[in-house]
């Protein structure tokens, strides 16, 4: 479909995306040779760009808010949506530029780390596209949309490549109780792993409520930018409701599975230092709200080559939390080994050996909860150290969210889905 709006900026479709690609790959070489980002001294204040001026992108801008009036480390210098309303009163809000194209606030100079939170099935190319840019990169969960394995897998080797900076984000990561956990696993006090559950429950119908329309008469043209929206979805005539409350649609979401699980498998597939998946399968569906295309209920089982499974359960339909609560609605891991079970109760991490293992109970203190500060902090500090190991890297989310397309897939297809590690490709 074309777009109304004679002066719209190239459309963010595959087509274009290749192009883009292709022009840019001068760029992505230097990339690759580590030749993109200057250095930054101690003093020198980072700019930062937020892209999607929604719900969480005006959060993002909150929190880095508090940052730049903290320590000075960074200053916000723009942001970009593809809606103009919202472009505009969140850059008058905060003082900064405004963009309606991702593309014109990656080619500001001022602009040294991005910020990306914009419908899920956008992600991943405006990932690539701040990467080839030079840019520090934050992306929000899911790091792609479900259709979207190649382009993860694309995106996962990128950014080792080019040894770019990136966190996804899935800001419970800065819980450290899942690294200290992770550490005890690697130590081997549970012995061999065997068997994680885990779990996300919250009620919400992501509908009227959820996603309030904020123009029911917004039309494509200069402040709305719908091909943009769409990316590589499938071509459809404007639909305001598919616009301001895409998590309702296949096309951009995929409830539950890629919306909330990254948020707890990303870190129990660290804890378990889980590899790719051999195999998945998915039960669940619409089983409260039914104006949706998404599925609202969502269990879902994932196989490791290395011998364990990793299962996760969730329910938009009731939020009741039978342990101790860490994380605000994610149901509390329990990690098996062979010689025993770690979980974390309160503040405190909690061992219990196996029957017949001589070792002892044990509790260990957690040496700090959730924050969204924090974990800004660190992806800022690894951008300005050219570090890229963050705690929610690219690496980590290729494998998180390559289970969750496998379990996707799975109850969508009616199948158990399968992973083929020699050629890297999901076997449906
Ligand atoms: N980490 C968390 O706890 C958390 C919480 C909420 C949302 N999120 C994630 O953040 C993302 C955004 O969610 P939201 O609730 O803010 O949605 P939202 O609809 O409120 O905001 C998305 C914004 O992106 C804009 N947009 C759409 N296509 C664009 C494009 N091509 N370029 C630039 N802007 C574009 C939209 O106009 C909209 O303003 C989602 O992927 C979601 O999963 C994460």
């Amino acid at each position: 479909m074309k777009s109304e709006n004679p002066t719209a900026l190239p459309p963010l479709t595959r087509r274009s995306f290749l192009h883009h690609a292709a022009v840019t790959g001068t760029i992505a070489a230097g990339l690759s040779a580590g030749l993109h980002r200057r250095g930054y001294s101690a003093n020198e204040r980072l700019g930062v760009g937020v892209i999607g001026a929604g719900n969480r992108g005006n959060s993002h801008l909150d929190a880095l808010k508090h940052i730049q009036d903290e320590d000075k480390s960074i200053e916000l210098r723009a942001v970009c949506d593809v809606y103009r309303p919202r472009m505009t009163r969140t850059a008058e809000r905060f003082g900064i530029k405004g963009y309606m194209s991702h593309l014109e606030l990656l080619e500001d100079p001022s602009v040294d780390i991005v910020t990306i939170a914009t419908p899920d099935h956008i992600h991943g190319y405006q990932a690539l596209d701040a990467l080839h840019a030079g840019k520090g990169i934050y992306c929000e969960k899911p790091v792609t949309h479900w259709r979207q394995f190649e382009l993860t897998k694309q995106l996962a080797k990128e950014v080792a490549a080019s040894r770019g900076v990136f966190m996804c984000g899935t800001q419970g990561m800065s819980d450290t109780a899942w690294r200290q956990i992770g550490q005890l696993v690697r130590e081997g006090l549970i012995g061999q792993p065997i068997h994680a559950e885990c779990g996300y429950f919250r009620v919400g119908d992501w509908g009227e409520a959820g996603m309030p329309i904020d123009d029911p008469n917004a039309r494509p043209g200069a402040d709305l930018n719908w091909e943009a929206f769409l990316g590589d979805a499938p071509q459809r005539a404007f639909d305001v409701s598919r616009f301001f409350r895409w998590r309702m649609y296949e096309d951009y979401a995929g409830g539950p599975c890629t919306d909330l699980f990254p948020h707890i498998l990303t870190p129990v597939m660290h804890m378990m230092n889980a590899g790719l998946p051999s195999v998945a399968v998915a039960t669940g569906g619409k089983f409260r709200y039914s104006e949706r295309e998404v599925p609202d209920t969502f269990n879902m089982l994932v196989d490791f080559p290395e011998n364990f499974t990793i299962a996760v359960l969730g329910t938009q339909g009731n939020d009741f939390q039978a342990s101790e609560n860490r994380g605000s609605a994610s149901r509390v891991p329990v990690i098996r080994g062979w010689d025993g079970a770690l979980t974390v109760s309160n503040d405190k991490i909690i061992f219990t050996p196996a029957h017949g293992s001589n070792k002892e109970k044990q509790l260990f203190d957690i040496d700090r909860g959730e924050n969204l500060l924090h974990f800004f902090r660190e992806f800022i500090g690894c951008f300005r150290n050219s570090n890229p190991n963050t705690i929610s890297n690219m690496e980590l989310a290729y494998r998180v969210q390559t289970a969750l397309i496998m379990s996707y897939l799975s109850l969508r297809e009616s199948k158990v889905v399968k992973f083929d590690r020699q050629t890297e490709s999901i076997l449906l």
